[in-house]
């Protein structure tokens, strides 16, 4: 397992002028739950999530070499238009990574993203985006680093997104990540996600139906969220929970066991959401539409025996997740019974995915 110090180079052997890369990198949704952090994006807890496909950044770097006057130059651009409002949590990650990647300063950047889901989705474009400017970033030290092993450019490039975002470490592999120590899972560390297998034939095409009940802005930012978590009542109780949820759904992967899978994911979805509605001050993240949809996920699964479920972020949308073999009659359910519920009745279809690609 790497330590930190292995995330500070020797000496570049290679060089590079000018150039770009283009990399995608996708989002992901937690069955297991980060919630609560400490110091450095060091999670309170150990999480697992489904990496997804459709849902991506896509980030073009372009760099030139300039004279190292310690300051960082950077063009930022979203869908090719200029986007100065990045900036600040740019310059913000740029400074918390430098002594990681310290040609930083040497190179003019510009960075040009943009995102595969509608802009105001209240999806979170932040865990694919850091984990598509981290790839990228490392595709330029592996020029300077010829040597670099595949495992260490994986690993650096998950250390450096969680930097940016925690949640989007996870975002680097797939198609099951694993981020946080745990002591019944070798290998399991606090710096980067760690790919989780073997995972049965069933959970690695995954169908996530992403139902759009609020598109507005987040209620709660996350960086909020997670300071909840610091004098919770209900926290060190919460912490040691998902360790043992992480045991039993890695167990329920593994054998493709979807009651267990169905259980854990569900119950952690409504423990994140208790954690808010329990802490001070206290939140609703969940809208009256969010409430209708798991009722009716709820009666689908009973009348039916199609293993659905949900889960939810740190807001109203709902992930539904099903197997691919059930994908005509959920996505019919979804079309009858459920898009009503969503806002002008809009909803994604992703699924498990494999992590960030370069883009020819
Ligand atoms: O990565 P952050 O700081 O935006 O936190 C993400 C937290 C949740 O999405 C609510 C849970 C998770 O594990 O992704």
């Amino acid at each position: 397992m790497a330590s930190v110090q292995d995330f500070i180079p020797q000496p570049y052997t290679g060089t590079a002028e000018s150039g770009s890369f283009t990399w995608s990198a996708p989002s992901n949704i937690a069955l297991v739950k980060y919630w609560g952090k400490k110091a450095s994006q060091i999670p309170a807890n150990p999480s697992i999530s489904l990496t997804l496909n459709n849902c991506k950044t896509v980030t073009t770097l372009v760099f030139e070499k300039k004279e190292d006057n310690g300051a960082f130059s950077f063009d930022l651009l979203f869908e090719g238009q200029p986007k100065e409002s990045f900036r600040p949590k740019t310059e913000k990650f740029f400074e918390r990574i430098r002594e990681y990647l310290p040609f930083l300063s040497q190179y003019h950047f510009s960075i040009d993203t943009s995102n595969t889901f509608p802009h105001s989705s209240g999806i979170a474009s932040s865990a694919s985006g850091m984990a598509a400017l981290a790839v990228n970033l490392m595709s330029l030290e592996r020029q300077l680093n010829p040597d670099m092993t595949q495992e260490h450019f994986d690993q650096k490039a998950s250390f450096l997104a969680r930097l940016g975002s925690g949640s989007a470490c996870r975002s680097v592999k797939g198609n099951v990540v694993i981020w946080g120590e745990h002591a019944e899972t070798p290998g399991s560390t606090n710096l980067y996600g760690v790919e989780y297998t073997p995972v049965a034939d069933m959970f690695t095409t995954y169908q996530d139906t992403i139902l759009l009940v609020d598109k507005g802005e987040k209620q709660v930012s996350s960086t909020l969220g997670h300071d909840l978590m610091h004098g919770h009542p209900f926290a060190e109780r919460r912490f040691a929970q998902a360790h043992e949820n992480l045991t039993a759904i890695k167990q329920a992967l593994a054998t493709g066991d979807v009651e267990t899978f169905i259980k854990i994911t569900e119950s952690e979805a409504l423990t994140l959401h208790a954690m808010m509605m329990t802490s001070n001050p206290y939140f609703i993240l969940m809208k009256p539409n969010t409430l209708q949809i798991i009722n009716k996920i709820w009666e689908f699964r009973a009348e039916t025996g199609v293993p659905v479920c949900f889960t939810l972020d740190a807001g109203a949308n709902v992930h539904v997740l099903y197997p691919e073999a059930n994908k005509a009659e959920v996505l019919q359910f979804i079309a009858n019974d459920l898009a009503v519920f969503c806002q002008n009745g809009q909803y994604i279809e992703d699924q498990v995915g494999s992590g960030a690609a370069v883009v020819a």
